[in-house]
């Protein structure tokens, strides 16, 4: 079955929207990298990693599918942020909208009777939850370490110890 064209032209979209995500990562990443905050910097680095094999699921699936990919140009990312909590907030508002994206692609999948389109979706819908959960935790602690140095110093060591591990997203190991 062929997948219908807005539902297509939704998931090349998405494909855009994920590796957007990694660039607003990695330049998230490289002002705390700046800033003298590299255990965050690591943090943000390997959700930048991980972005890329979000795209790359959508990627493999409509390759999968036998439909066309189309690789549009990725918006600048760049920003102009004062501390770590704002930096931590952008990436909480960013997680916030690619939900709300993929809950679009859901609910046209369903309207277009693409069940298995809808059924690969599921991987990202919980993937956003974690994502939602964790960009609300990070803003939580940055609130929490307010200005204290002692405070700040050792949750960017916590940071410190995050490790890249590819998601294991339907068909993308096909
Ligand atoms: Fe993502
Ligand atoms: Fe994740």
């Amino acid at each position: 079955m062929k997948m219908t064209d807005r539902l297509r032209k939704l998931f090349n979209e998405q494909i855009n929207k994920e590796y957007y995500s990694a660039y607003l990562y990695l330049a998230l990443s490289n002002w705390l990298n700046q800033n003298d905050l590299p255990g965050a910097a690591n943090w943000m680095y390997v959700q930048y990693r991980e972005e890329i094999v979000h795209a790359e699921g959508f990627i493999r699936y409509l390759m999968m599918r036998g439909e066309e990919v189309e690789l549009a140009p990725i918006e600048e990312a760049g920003g102009d942020w004062a501390d770590a909590l704002e930096v931590f907030e952008a990436a909480l508002a960013h997680e916030e909208f690619i939900t709300d994206s993929i809950d679009k692609m859901a609910a046209a999948a369903e309207e277009d009777g693409d069940r298995a389109a809808r059924i690969f979706l599921d991987w990202y819908i919980l993937e956003q939850i974690e994502e939602e959960v964790n960009g609300n935790d990070n803003v939580m602690f940055w609130k929490r370490a307010g200005d204290h140095p002692g405070a700040v110093l050792s949750l960017d060591r916590q940071y410190a110890a995050r490790e890249f591990e590819a998601d294991e997203i339907p068909y993308l190991d096909v």
